[in-house]
């Protein structure tokens, strides 16, 4: 055993599609001894964990359980410990990744345990190798730019609902949201209200089997949207 602890690698693995993985995050995730993976507490699946298991040689991989609620005192817990968990490997001695879908820094899980493992002992080193957003992904298999020239772009949550975007939206030439998937139906109306379902796309399951791409968003009224659903939104023109 060594007396310095591992490393704590935070690996964005890509959005779906297993190719979109760097370089590095590959050659860390063949390297390291010990795989975190999240999970929900209800089931054990993990989809960054799907995208990279043809990747892996004898890395152990373990679950990291949080809830998913919106209870603070809730999470706070599991984060703590969750982060003991990562930190009992690190004080052993041995490196350890955390893998998440996309950007280890965008929407992600990775953010609270980065905090937590740093606020319980701050001398571990963390190395976070960015992934391949689902936005990017998405703007690519749909082949639309997100920013040309002089303009702005905006990254939402569709978690903060229809008031939350219209106020978002009135700043800005593009946007993407992510987490449309609560609040589709409000959000929807709005785009209808401001005149811009023509200049929106949905994109769902990104590089992923059931992949869609939908261009009218009025097939969407009424529809319930998936968890890994997109809206990419151009007020200028997304088409060519
Ligand atoms: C918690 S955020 C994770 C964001 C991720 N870290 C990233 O860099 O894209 C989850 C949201 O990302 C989006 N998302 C992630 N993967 C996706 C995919 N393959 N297709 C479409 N949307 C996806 C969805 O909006 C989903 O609700």
């Amino acid at each position: 055993m060594s007396n310095s602890p591992g490393t704590l690698y935070g690996i964005g693995v890509g959005p779906g599609d297993p190719e979109l993985i760097t370089l590095k995050a590959l050659r860390v995730l063949k390297q390291v001894p010990y795989i975190f993976a999240p999970g929900s507490t209800k089931n054990d699946y993990s989809l960054a964990l799907n995208i990279v298991s043809r990747y892996l040689n004898q890395a152990r991989i373990e679950y990291l359980p949080f809830p998913m609620t919106t209870d603070r005192d809730l999470l706070q817990a599991a984060w703590e410990q969750n982060a003991r968990t990562v930190l009992r490997v690190l004080t052993s001695g041995q490196d350890a990744a955390f893998i998440t879908i996309g950007d280890p820094l965008t929407y992600s899980t990775f953010g609270y345990l980065l905090r937590t493992v740093k606020n319980i002992n701050p001398a571990i080193k963390v190395i976070t190798i960015p992934g391949i957003t689902s936005y990017h992904a998405a703007a690519a298999r749909a082949n639309i730019p997100l920013v040309e020239g002089d303009e702005s772009f905006y990254l939402v949550s569709g978690a903060g609902g229809a008031a939350r975007f219209r106020e978002a939206i009135a700043t800005t030439e593009n946007m993407v949201m992510l987490k449309t998937y609560r609040y589709f139906g409000e959000i929807y109306q709005v785009l209808d209200e401001l005149n811009l379902l023509d200049r929106a796309l949905c994109i769902s399951f990104c590089g992923l089997e059931g992949e869609t791409i939908v261009q009218d968003l009025r097939t969407l009224k009424d529809k319930q949207m998936s968890y890994l659903s997109l809206i990419i939104i151009r007020k200028q023109s997304n088409r060519s």
